[in-house]
């Protein structure tokens, strides 16, 4: 290993492609851990052909430092250090420091970042004016793709992606205001007066203030509450190329401004097979209702024609447990028993359901484990979020992680627009009927 850069002193030999009898020698890059890539960049100009890899489960997008995922082994390591070890000993917004800045704070740097993120957390005044333009039913999610793009339009001093200074002060807006804007999608969904932001409180417990005070009496945090909370944002705060990421990615690597690319990351955030999974795995818990039902759904999840799959289970990466499931479940023990639900009857169908699909050979032999959305539903509810907050409760801790690795890419002198191409298999040229 080159003890500067951690990668391999000598890089591995070039693999060997036959095309049509041609031959060429791809380059095989190392990284410091992980899979090697084999760089195709050259590949159409030798060879005249693409690479087919829809869903690119084979294809690395960009080399990053952030973030890393051993899927085997169940590992997911934030600039080096184990996801467990950050939930355990160390705050969110240390986290969002770490992810932006590639080191964790001293103590100067973390009371310098705090204050400086306090002082962006409230949004523009005409932004509430914006807001109440919504029905009162719509999803939070739609509210927050909308009011996040919409950003943009109130914040011009930080758009300009070519200036550092501006590209570090819509990160550190994005990072306050997420969660103002998701507190107030929920405050509008209740009917509730929005709660302004208060600065003498943590992160997250100003987060959960702006989401259940009422201005005609005194809020507590509950600090079980807070800390669980503030947990599940760490566990949340990046994953690698994953479908919103790699959205983010994309839509920056055209010059797009970051608050409109993080906007392109809630939206595919949303869908249930990615952050929307986390209320689908809630809805499902509940549709099963008691354990005497769980042999039925799980037929029905190895039953393909019933296009029904247990949420919260399964993952395109971990063939392993999920660390950050591992981590959730204990989470969900913590905050059961502090808001006295320990014996949720929800929580004993979730139990019983892992015990018996991580025995049965279909979910075996695919490796299918719990994924972090198995317990993060009842977790949430039981803090007292409605389930329609809990992938807005996503976006607000992935933020940092879009904006880390959207700011990667920005830096990265290989970076240019991403364009895919195609295998077209349409109709071939053909004239336009004459008359
Ligand atoms: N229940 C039943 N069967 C499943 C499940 C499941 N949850 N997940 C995958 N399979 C089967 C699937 O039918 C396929 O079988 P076969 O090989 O016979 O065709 C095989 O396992 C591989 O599935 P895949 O769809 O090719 O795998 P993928 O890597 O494309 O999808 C996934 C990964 C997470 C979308 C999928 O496992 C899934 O839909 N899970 C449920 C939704 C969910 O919990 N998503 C949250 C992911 S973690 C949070 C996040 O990162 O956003």
């Amino acid at each position: 290993m080159d003890a500067h850069n951690g990668k391999p002193a000598t890089e591995p030999p070039p693999a060997r492609l036959t095309v049509d009898g041609k031959h060429v020698e791809l380059e095989v890059r190392s990284g410091s851990i992980g899979p090697n890539v084999i760089d195709v960049g050259q590949l159409y100009k030798d060879t005249g052909c693409f690479t087919y890899d829809p869903g690119f489960t084979s294809t690395a997008n960009c080399a990053s430092k952030i973030t890393f995922i051993d899927g085997d082994k169940g590992e997911l390591l934030y600039r080096g250090y184990p996801i467990e070890q950050l939930a355990e000993n160390t705050s969110f917004l240390a986290v969002c420091y770490l992810l932006l800045y590639g080191e964790l704070p001293t103590n100067a740097e973390f009371i310098n970042f705090r204050r400086t993120i306090t002082n962006h957390t409230m949004v523009h005044e005409q932004m509430t004016r914006f807001l109440t333009g919504y029905r009162r039913d719509a999803h939070p999610m739609a509210v927050m793709v909308g009011t996040v793009g919409a950003l943009s339009a109130f914040y011009h001093d930080s758009t300009d992606i070519n200036d550092t200074r501006q590209r570090e002060i819509a990160s550190h807006r994005m990072i306050a205001k997420m969660p103002t804007i998701a507190a107030m999608a929920y405050k509008y969904s209740v009917g509730h007066p929005f709660i302004y932001p208060r600065n003498d409180l943590d992160y997250t417990s100003n987060f959960m203030q702006m989401c259940f005070a009422v201005p005609c009496e005194p809020y507590i945090v509950n600090p079980v509450l807070s800390r669980a909370l503030d947990r599940i944002f760490i566990l949340h705060a990046d994953h690698e190329q994953n479908a919103s990421t790699s959205t983010v990615r994309l839509a920056g690597s055209s010059g797009a401004n970051p608050f409109a690319c993080v906007a392109a990351g809630i939206a595919c955030l949303w869908g249930p097979a990615h952050g929307g999974a986390n209320e689908a795995a809630l809805n499902m818990l509940q549709e099963i209702g008691t354990v005497d039902r769980i042999p039925e759904y799980i037929a029905k999840a190895k039953d393909k024609s019933s296009g029904f799959r247990l949420m919260g289970f399964g993952h395109r990466v971990y063939k392993n447990y999920d660390p950050r499931a591992k981590v959730m479940q204990k989470t969900c023990h913590e905050v059961l028993d502090a808001v006295g639900s320990k014996h949720d009857p929800l929580l004993k169908v979730a139990l019983e359901l892992e015990r018996i699909a991580l025995q049965d050979d279909y979910f075996i032999d695919k490796k299918l484990y719990p994924n972090i959305d198995f317990y993060s539903g009842i977790t949430l509810r039981a803090m007292g979020f409605p389930v329609s907050m809990f992938t807005a409760l996503f976006a607000v801790a992935r933020t940092v992680g879009w904006i880390a690795q959207w700011k990667e890419m920005i830096e990265d002198p290989e970076q240019r627009i991403g364009r895919p191409r195609q295998l077209y298999i349409g109709h071939p040229r053909r004239d336009f009927p004459a008359e």
